[in-house]
């Protein structure tokens, strides 16, 4: 990394930069796929209205000179709505912060792979495979673990705090198939042995799942169950230093509610940091 020139930074500052903002579609116009269902097509359009008027006052926030921004982009900034097209939800500053941590643990040495639970189209995966690929890093995974069918029906005789969700209205949306996520690596150019999938339900595939160490490991599942199983299988697997992200901390109790037992049954008194007022991170 030394030898490189202020040059070699700046192309692979604008590289990373610019997959952001396609990852996201940052700014762009999407169209919703044709050969979408009427349904579906309905469904994006509701939810992504009660998403903003649900986050209206962040939406009404102005930029850092004062000018108010275009609303699409400020839904792109937060991840506030549901695109129709991009590869990933989580929003520009998620992404940024996600990128910084992958960063941070190449130039502190800290070992371990990198863990994505809930990836939905692989977006985020996918930025933590061009960070690799930025920094010559040959040695760490990304890892994709999801079911590639959607949220798995609430048990809530088991998990009380997923009483209210209802993980199946939303299989048909948030359930990618596994074809289509290796595609959207392959788009990039970025599917190769450093991507490890991991298809199936969390709580069969991550207690042994051929992961030794993990260095960045981001939750991304909605209900209780889907953090509080990642953290019981890969916490434990985490290198000090490592980070530990979790996605809609702020806007999903059952989420926050996991992550309150794991800490408080393990002890957990990292700082919380909050990101974007959705998601958090701390740092083991
Ligand atoms: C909100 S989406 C993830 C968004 C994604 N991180 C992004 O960058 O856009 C939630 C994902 O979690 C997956 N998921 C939720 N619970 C799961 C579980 N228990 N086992 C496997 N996959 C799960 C769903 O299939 C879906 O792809």
């Amino acid at each position: 990394m030394s030898s490189l020139t202020a040059n070699d930074r700046d192309v692979r500052s604008l590289y990373l930069d610019l997959m952001r903002r396609n990852l996201t579609r940052y700014g762009m116009h999407e169209r919703m796929p044709a050969q979408w269902p009427l349904r579906r097509r309905l469904f994006f359009k509701t939810m992504n209205r009660m998403l903003v008027r649900t986050h209206a006052h962040r939406l009404a926030d102005a930029t850092p000179d004062g000018l108010p921004q275009p609303i699409v982009r400020r839904k792109r900034d937060l991840g506030l709505d549901w695109p129709a097209e991009a590869e990933t939800m989580i929003g520009m500053q998620r992404l940024t912060s996600l990128q910084r941590c992958v960063e941070t643990v190449l130039a502190d040495d800290i070992p371990g792979d990198l863990v994505e639970c809930g990836v939905w189209r692989g977006g985020a995966c996918i930025l933590m495979r061009a960070v690799l690929a930025a920094y010559g890093d040959e040695k760490r995974c990304v890892w994709v673990a999801d079911s590639f069918q959607g949220l798995p029906r609430p048990d809530a005789a088991k998990y009380k705090a997923d009483k209210w969700m209802r993980g199946d209205l939303f299989s048909g949306i948030l359930g990618v198939p596994e074809t289509e996520v290796r595609a959207n690596f392959e788009r990039y150019g970025l599917l190769d042995d450093q991507v490890r999938f991991l298809p199936g339900w969390f709580k069969d595939t991550l207690p042994d799942a051929p992961i030794d160490r993990v260095a960045v490991l981001r939750l991304d599942g909605d209900l209780y169950e889907s953090n509080i199983q990642p953290l019981d299988a890969l916490y434990p697997r985490l290198s000090p230093g490592g980070f530990c992200i979790i996605d809609d901390y702020h806007v999903l109790e059952p989420c926050r509610q996991a992550v309150t037992d794991y800490r408080a049954k393990h002890g957990i008194s990292a700082e919380i940091v909050d990101i974007d007022g959705i998601g958090v991170l701390w740092r083991k």
